[in-house]
């Protein structure tokens, strides 16, 4: 992340910032993508690699290595990028930066588990390092299946590929999932240790990624005016809302042995919370702000097996319709069991023991096949102590929420209430908004560009340190381990609803109610 500059601009001055804000390239380095033929690569990795490099980002000294077991060369590996970047890229295709990127792009089919791959590598890099004049920097991205991650980087390991010296570093990005309980977490961060140094591996949180997310540190710490408020003094109940209007789509094979809670909750959600309820940290240092994520996560108050009843939802959607279409059960969907028990919904009530947070419920919830997509977090702070106007008692007045608007419309609104003009004192609710679009104009990020850049610079502010995975596993596990003890009411909301009928009543019970899905 770049360091941030404050003064209050007109939306047409914000937009001359966005274009004067770049950063210088990074140093030389070669980036080695293993699944360089898989998905992410395609729509993801190569659209951001190319902003880099449309943006003055990426050093000339650059070079990227495909490596996967799909029967392509050189030269049919970028003419198949080539095809696919007019799908994927997030803005219109300039052929000069496109030419520049591609005519550094190699391809090396292998297996990923198999020692013969990593010699063929080691000499590949040699040979395209010395072409290429990166130096010896090495950037490996495992954008595999989860269950190479150990392999991959045990072969990288025996085959000296990722020491580091003077001025050569070696880093290791890895993908989610970390794990899917919190002993294969322990395992897999324990496997990468035994090879890498926790400096070398950087865990990529696509949310992270977001404009929207890595705003609410500087909306809380850049300001004055919110942190004083920022408590269980002022603050009544914080909900973090994550839900999406797709349903399983065609990734049943990966989601049916998920399900919502370890797709989202532990990483997407996690953050979110973390980022929401820290302490200021000491400096933007990545050790100083992810040890304060890290304190959020351990003050966490434990689930027993009966809160575990009490204060948490799953629901699976069920048929319905979404905005005209019908949208057919989750267990009748491609490559999902029949009879699973999968849950495409969660939504828990978690309290922070701590000063700040003590008494304050954090309400979170995800889920597939909603109404909309929609994530946002919102504060709501207690209401005033007294009404003094007539006719208005203390319990109609709204209350005032503030609302950091993470996507689809990225932007931040406050709501307040205010005189209805006319004779009679009467109060309603009203709203201002912050719109980053009217601001910064329409994002073209595919929300990978930071990341990659950030790691090619070394700052892993932005990436998950080891025990920031295993606490995030700690919190949820005692759901894991009931729902699995304990057979479900599934199908329990049909597709197109507001998600179960129990994740209602979780909040009545304290009298408060969920933000509509807008
Ligand atoms: C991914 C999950 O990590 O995040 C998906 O595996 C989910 O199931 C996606 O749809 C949501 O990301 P975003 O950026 O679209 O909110």
């Amino acid at each position: 992340m770049s360091q941030a500059t404050q003064s209050v601009c007109s939306p047409e001055q914000a937009h001359e910032k966005v274009t004067q804000s770049q950063s210088k390239p990074a140093p030389p380095s070669i980036l080695v993508i293993f699944g360089g033929a898989g998905d992410l690569t395609k729509r993801l990795l190569i659209p951001s690699i190319y902003n880099l490099q449309a943006a003055g980002l990426l050093p000339d000294e650059f070079a990227i290595i495909g490596v996967a077991r799909a029967d392509k060369d050189d030269a049919s590996f970028r003419a198949d990028l080539t095809e696919e970047i007019k799908s994927f890229a997030t803005t219109k295709l300039d052929e000069a930066v496109w030419k520049k990127l591609i005519d550094k792009i190699y391809y090396l089919r292998g297996n990923f588990d198999e020692a013969p791959t990593f010699e063929a590598l080691k000499t590949r890099l040699d040979e395209i390092e010395k072409k290429h004049n990166t130096g010896k920097s090495r950037l490996f991205y495992l954008a595999t299946g989860a269950d190479y991650f150990p392999k991959v980087v045990d072969l990288l390991g025996q085959s000296d590929m990722v020491k580091q010296e003077e001025g050569v570093w070696r880093r290791v990005i890895v993908e989610k999932p970390f794990g899917t309980d919190l002993a294969s977490a322990e395992a897999l961060n324990k496997s990468l240790l035994a090879v890498l140094e926790e400096n070398q591996i950087y865990r990529i949180d696509h949310y992270l990624g977001k404009e929207t997310v890595q705003n609410i540190l500087v909306f809380r710490f850049a300001n004055g005016l919110f942190e004083p408020l920022w408590n269980n003094r002022y603050v009544d109940s914080v909900q973090i809302t994550v839900v999406e209007s797709v349903g399983v789509e065609n990734r049943g094979n990966y989601y049916d042995h998920s399900g919502a809670l370890r797709d989202m909750v532990p990483n997407h959600l996690f953050q979110l919370l973390t980022m929401t309820a820290m302490e200021p940290p000491t400096s933007f240092q990545p050790d100083a702000v992810r040890g304060e994520k890290a304190k959020v996560l351990q003050a966490i108050h434990p689930l027993t097996e009966e809160q575990v009843r009490t204060q948490t939802v799953r629901g699976q959607y069920g048929a319905g319709t979404l905005r005209g279409s019908e949208i057919v059960e989750y267990r009748k969907s491609p490559k999902v069991n029949p009879e699973s028990e999968t849950e495409t919904y969660v939504a828990m009530k978690l309290m922070i023991d701590n000063w700040r947070w003590a008494g304050v419920p954090f309400y979170l919830r995800t889920g597939k096949c909603l109404p909309n997509k929609n994530s946002e977090i919102v504060i709501t702070f207690k209401k005033a102590p007294i009404s003094l106007f007539s006719g208005e008692d203390v319990g109609e007045l709204q209350a005032n929420n503030l609302i950091l608007h993470i996507q689809p419309d990225e932007g931040i609104s406050l709501e307040f209430g205010a005189k209805i003009p006319g004779p009679k004192v009467k109060l309603s609710g009203v709203e201002m908004d912050f719109n980053y679009r009217d601001y910064f104009g329409q994002s073209t990020s595919t929300g990978y560009e930071t990341l990659i850049y950030d790691c090619m610079i070394g700052d892993a502010t932005l990436f998950q340190r080891a025990d920031n995975t295993e606490l995030g596993w700690k919190v949820v596990d005692p759901m894991l381990k009931l729902w699995q003890k304990e057979k479900s009411d599934f199908p329990n909301y049909a597709a197109g609803s507001n998600g179960p009928a129990a994740a209602d009543e979780l909040l009545a019970r304290d009298g408060r109610a969920w933000r509509p899905i807008k």
